[in-house]
């Protein structure tokens, strides 16, 4: 019997591939950076290839790292960096442009021209996204625009569009089968998340044909036979996840008002609201957390684009250490009271402002600010950005978060827990599995595959590792908080 599920993560840095057994604990895993291209101002490319090679050597490197046969392994479930987008010919799969970025803001001006014609209450209405180029639909038309010939093959049915997921389960199963799931859809702008199907007048808006889109499937649920050829034979593909929310399913947040943290890449805080797709008064977003059996499962979002990429920032553009791990004892040594404020504008403000034209700034410099100093004003950035959501979720929902769950490369950092647990005055629980976005793909395939009965089943598998209690003083947070709001309004390019 089957002990295994086969997790693929393809993540805006690297592509991992992890085993996972029953019990949801990971036993081997297998990781691979791969370039990351920035063409001009504010554009972010991936080749796809890149992204395809590196998920089949990962593959291929953990099932040698552990040993394991076609048969020790039930299936495999996929989880993606999100609305990353990309066009190929469906005769070869051979994509027609490097693959558009999330955090790519090229279409910044296009979006601006469909705001000021008034389209946002619509796109929200239907998508509960906005008009943000952080969305696939306009960088899918930026595609048709200006690869030559692109609009015409697409309106002849010769071209596929597809997020990440679609991408590797394309080729996974070598051109068979052409699908997402409800997670991935709900983050290109096309999606009516409350009909659950592609929306005529979005696509018709946005400019796309409709002969370009994946069948869009439940998040457990038949994608089809991956050729593992690095296994001699066929593995059943039995999930599908955009990573937040694959991570909101490996924390087991499946109550309405649980919510989660993830700080990679970016951070994206993710609260869940059951079958209620409620509606942000403060540009958060309505998303699908998951969809079983047909039956979504909404969740609000907010969404910082820069987390851990500050922390990359600091290591390799201002080489200010030499490991990530070096932050901690840095920040460690600074007295509380100073204030040095950075906000990693670099590809804009994501919730609560979508300003794509602001940039990064460090603020509040003196003569005794050093590296320890701005490291910290780093880490912090992210706490204060995750206030900043945890502002807005309180003032949309009812049922906030009175503990956080988080997840990510920076979490392992117990100075920017602590500081975020101050920051936030809510207990912040680290579970013990920190892969959790990788595991959530894996418990979605389990589900399909019947591993597991139901979420009760995985809500009991979630381990806590350790508990952050805010220590700090109220009016010190506060304070704090305000130097934050200020250091922002500073890089503002227009005011709020
Ligand atoms: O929406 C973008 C998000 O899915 C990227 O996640 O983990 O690669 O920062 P991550």
């Amino acid at each position: 019997m089957a002990s295994y599920l086969l997790a693929i993560d393809q993540g805006t840095t690297s592509s991992r591939a992890i085993l996972f057994d029953r019990e949801g604990r990971s036993v081997a895993s297998a990781q691979r950076e791969f370039p990351q291209e920035f063409p001009a101002d504010g554009w972010v490319e991936h080749d796809p290839e890149a992204i395809w090679e590196t998920v089949l050597a990962t593959c291929r490197e953990v099932v040698a790292r552990q040993g394991v046969e076609l048969a020790d392994i039930a299936g495999i479930g996929i989880t993606n960096q999100r609305e990353t987008t990309l066009l190929w010919d469906r005769a070869t799969g051979k994509p027609l442009h490097n693959a558009i970025v999330w955090q790519d803001r090229r279409t910044a001006e296009a979006c601006r021209v469909l705001r000021d014609a008034g389209h946002t209450d619509m796109v929200q209405a239907r998508t509960g996204l906005l008009i943000d180029p952080y969305f696939s639909a306009t960088k899918l038309a930026w595609l048709l625009e200006h690869v030559e010939g692109a609009r015409a093959r697409a309106e002849r049915g010769e071209l596929a569009f597809g997020t990440i997921d679609t991408f590797l389960i394309w080729r996974l199963t070598g051109g068979r089968v052409h699908a997402t799931d409800a997670t991935n859809a709900s983050r290109t702008a096309l999606f009516d998340i409350h009909a659950q199907r592609w929306d005529p007048e979005l696509l018709d808006l946005f400019g796309i044909p409709a002969s370009v889109l994946p069948e869009v499937k439940d998040s457990s649920d038949d994608f089809g036979h991956a050729r593992a050829d690095w296994l001699g034979g066929e593995l059943p593909i039995a999930g599908v996840a955009g990573d937040q929310q694959a991570a909101l399913v490996g924390q087991a947040c499946f109550m309405p008002g649980m919510g989660k943290s993830t700080y990679g890449t970016g951070c994206f805080m993710i609260v869940n609201t059951g079958d209620q797709a409620a509606v942000s008064r403060n540009r958060l977003l309505t998303t699908v957390g998951y969809r079983l059996n047909g039956v979504p499962t909404y969740a609000m979002e907010g969404s910082i684009f820069v987390a851990g990429a500050t922390v990359q920032w600091l290591r390799d553009g201002l080489k200010l250490f030499a490991e990530a791990a070096e932050t901690e004892s840095l920040a460690s040594e600074t007295t509380s009271g100073h204030s040095v404020y950075l906000v990693p504008a670099f590809t804009g403000l994501g919730a609560p402002h979508w300003d794509p034209k602001a940039r990064g700034a460090i603020l509040g410099l003196t003569r005794d600010t050093g590296i320890a100093e701005i490291v910290a004003a780093g880490l912090q950035a992210v706490c204060y950005q995750t206030r900043d959501l945890q502002v807005c979720m309180s003032d949309d929902m009812s049922a906030v978060p009175g503990t956080l769950r988080v997840d990510g490369g920076m979490v392992a950092n117990n100075w920017v827990m602590q500081f975020l647990a101050d920051m936030l005055g809510v207990r912040v629980d680290r579970p013990e599995v920190l892969e959790t976005t990788a595991l959530g793909a894996a418990y979605l395939a389990g589900l399909r595959l019947g591993w597991y009965r139901d979420l009760d089943e995985i809500a009991g598998l979630w381990r806590c590792g350790d508990s952050f209690r805010p220590r700090m003083a109220e009016a010190e947070r506060e304070r704090l908080y305000q130097g934050w709001q200020e250091a922002v309004a500073r890089v503002r390019s227009r005011p709020e």
